[in-house]
């Protein structure tokens, strides 16, 4: 008898996914844009939604629309029941051993201004050193910069070499007592590399650092095990893995988030309040003042079911078969140069092309329907590092086709031969 997977449509009898009728779930894909079809590369700055996804946000309000914590009605037990549900998802998602280690956010980018702003002030001090790699995205230096001027600590920056790939040595070299917290993202948003951050927390802890990994890049494509991996913070955003903007989360150890002070005063964060003071709520309301934003969070869960359902690993190896082809292709292109040749790394594609502006280059495929990142992607001192002011990016996601690869390389070579 057929095992469920192999009569599934999303899976063809090779066991590989059958990316036409994924495309199915994503309704934005089926349109024209500039009158072509719409090739959607620009995955790394936000994935697509599936329709689960928005049939969830509106059913949210619909269905089970209330504050959630605080009303004793059917309706605001109901939206605390899916909000809370979306958090144990989210816990076994990533391997986190409870779902009190799951805090919400915006995403991540306030997640690592969360633990700067509480763990940070509490645990560095004047003459301490905080480490950030040289791929890191904005919101995992300026965080770190704030918070080093505001207790005179210093930001020190562990080196990558010409492939975009951590220096292992140089890190180690950096690492002594002074060293009290690294900064470093799973998978850089510009090059694609993927982070040894095993390596990277056992050395840290060895020095008694605390390790924060930036995983916005990285949960649509890897699997995550906190707690395998000894991370001791781990931030992420909905939206770059098909579920919606405005939701993100933070996982921390137990033990650190505990001693942690609250960063937002407010609502819900607070056991008891009278005009002398407070007292703090347990974990993890400790972390949400004010009211959520319910309706994203609750639609995240489908997106997770929806990866779940897929399989992470089955996304894996499609994305790594669009990655070598497109790879393949563009290093075909004379005068173009790939940035990011890291020996792991995910779907994601920076490029220059010698003699031609990447904005240009954004332009030109825009009209012909693809949608590619161009700038600086929030790495300018990544962009310093490799003396260029910007690139084109293309990222790919679960969703993207062999034959788009096809429409960007020919419409690349189109816009460069109009260029030079
Ligand atoms: N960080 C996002 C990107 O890489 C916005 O495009």
């Amino acid at each position: 008898m057929n095992s469920t997977a192999e009569i599934s449509p999303y899976v063809d009898h090779n066991g590989n996914l059958v990316v036409e009728r994924i495309r199915k779930d994503f309704p934005i894909l089926n349109q024209r844009i500039n009158d072509k079809p719409l090739v959607y590369f620009d995955n790394a700055a936000s994935t697509q939604k599936p329709k689960v996804v928005i049939d969830s946000i509106s059913n949210y309000y619909q269905t089970m629309n209330a504050n959630i914590h605080r009303g004793i009605h059917t309706l605001a037990e109901r939206a605390t029941v899916a909000y809370e549900d979306t958090r144990i998802s989210l816990q076994k998602f990533i391997n986190a051993s409870s779902s009190e280690q799951i805090i919400f956010t915006r995403g991540a980018t306030e997640a690592i201004n969360l633990i700067a702003s509480t763990y940070g002030v509490q645990n560095i001090a004047q003459g301490d050193c905080i480490l950030v790699s040289a791929m890191e995205h904005h919101s995992n230096i300026v965080p770190w910069q704030i918070l080093a001027a505001r207790v005179g600590a210093q930001v020190k920056i562990i080196p990558i070499n010409d492939s975009g790939e951590l220096i292992l040595e140089a890190y180690q070299a950096l690492l002594n007592e002074k060293v009290k917290l690294v900064a470093v993202n799973h998978v850089s948003n510009t090059l694609g590399t993927i982070n040894p951050i095993e390596t990277i927390t056992e050395l840290a802890h060895k020095v008694g650092a605390v390790v924060v990994i930036d995983g916005a890049q990285s949960v649509s494509h890897l699997d995550i095990d906190v707690q395998a991996l000894d991370i001791d913070f781990f931030v992420l955003s909905s939206h770059k893995f098909y579920g919606p903007t405005g939701i993100g989360a933070l996982y921390g150890k137990k033990h650190l988030l505990e001693q942690m002070p609250p960063y937002h005063g407010g609502g819900e964060m607070i056991k008891e309040v009278t005009y002398e003071g407070f007292s703090i709520n347990e974990l993890p309301y400790k972390f949400e003042a004010g009211t959520p934003n319910i309706a994203d969070t609750v639609a995240l869960k489908s997106a997770i079911d929806y990866i779940n359902f897929l399989s992470k690993d089955k996304i894996r190896t499609h994305e790594n078969h669009l990655l070598n082809y497109a790879t393949s292709l563009l290093t075909a292109i004379d005068g173009l140069k790939i940035i990011g040749t890291a020996k792991e790394k995910v779907s994601v594609i920076s490029f220059v092309i010698e003699g031609v502006h990447h904005q240009d280059i954004g332009i030109l495929l825009d009209q012909k329907g693809i949608a590619l990142r161009t700038g600086h992607h929030c790495t300018q001192p990544l962009m310093g590092r490799f003396g260029i002011s910007g690139t084109s990016r293309a990222s790919f996601a679960v969703y993207n086709t062999i034959e788009e690869i096809d429409i960007m390389v020919d419409a690349l070579k189109n816009a460069i031969k109009m260029l030079r």
